[in-house]
């Protein structure tokens, strides 16, 4: 009743984490029961180690979390040396996260990721707003789109998923150009460009300054660039953005996604995706129908 596809690789659940959230080793999978997660996707890695940016990295907003990790992470050497043979062992598709500040960078990751069985698919993480000063310099072109996403893609045939940024004016061209770069599904989307301010010191109340807003302050946004990217392609979408219930994620389904990402909902109960997943099966079984039959249903209205 849950079972998904995107593309090629065969799902036993719409629900994934969403990078950074749950960790790089699959420990955090212990909250969860057999069956409720479809593919754990991993924070990001680099090909250098990375300290992240000044403290302090989150604030909690209304609806909300803005953070400002800065991709922080040993780099991809020690990632392998540590976490690779317990990856190995799990018994459900793990997607590896790349984050890089060239496309070299990013030809490297694909480089160690591409070989390894372990992984399943490799999410191209175009689009984190705390790393080189918010510039967004993958994920504001569909030049450079083009030119980081057809790289990676002449470097394995691993499905390669890449994620977008919602801090654009319009995402369809961006979601065009990895399409035509060879992308296999499209994450839409990363956090939303934010600032809290500490008004009594007169600082940011993050250290860095701007970070990245997540949790369900979002949702609509993203649910808005799930339906407008999944209009414009053929390949899979995979929604991500404040999905915390079943609603939500049904929500999701039906606007065009055929996966959703769940992060920052775990951050306060982590085993919220089989809470979800026992959700999704109540509501679906209340209606008679699959969960995969629900993707791109939505009917828009017609002009008035
Ligand atoms: C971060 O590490 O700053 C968050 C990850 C992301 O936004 O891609």
């Amino acid at each position: 009743m849950l079972a998904t596809r995107v593309g090629a690789l065969e799902l036993c659940s719409p629900l994934l984490t969403a990078s950074g959230t749950f960790g790089h080793d699959g420990e955090a999978t212990a909250f969860l029961e057999a069956g409720d997660l479809g593919a754990l996707v991993l924070k990001t890695v680099t090909p250098r180690p990375r300290h992240g940016n000044r403290p302090p990295r989150l604030v909690e907003t209304p609806a909300g979390l803005l953070n400002s990790i800065g991709l922080e992470n040993r780099g991809v050497e020690v990632f392998l040396e540590q976490n690779l043979a317990a990856l190995e062992a799990l018994e459900l598709p793990v997607v590896a996260n790349a984050g890089g500040e060239s496309v070299e960078e990013y030809r490297a990751m694909v480089r160690a990721f591409g070989p390894l069985d372990a992984f399943a698919a490799i999410e191209l993480n175009l689009s984190c707003p705390n790393v080189q000063g918010g510039s967004l310099p993958f994920s504001s072109s569909p030049e450079a789109v083009t030119e980081v996403v057809s790289a990676c893609r002449r470097l394995t045939d691993k499905p390669l998923w890449v994620k977008l940024s919602p801090n654009v004016t319009r995402i369809s061209p961006l979601a065009l150009a990895a399409e035509a770069a060879g992308a296999d599904a499209l994450t839409v989307c990363n956090t939303v460009l934010g600032l809290v301010v500490d008004w009594r010191r007169r600082r940011p109340a993050l250290g860095a300054g701007f970070g990245g807003l997540s949790g369900p302050a979002v949702r609509p946004i993203a649910m808005r660039m799930v339906r407008e990217v999944a209009q414009a392609v053929e390949i899979p979408v995979i929604a991500s953005g404040g999905a915390a219930c079943a609603d939500d994620v049904l929500q999701f389904l039906v606007a065009g996604a055929s996966a959703v990402q769940i992060g920052t909902a775990g951050f306060r109960e982590p085993s919220c995706i089989s809470r979800i997943a026992a959700e999704l099966r109540r509501e679906l079984a209340a209606e008679g129908l699959a969960a995969a039959e629900l993707v791109g249903t939505l009917a828009w209205p017609d002009p008035a």
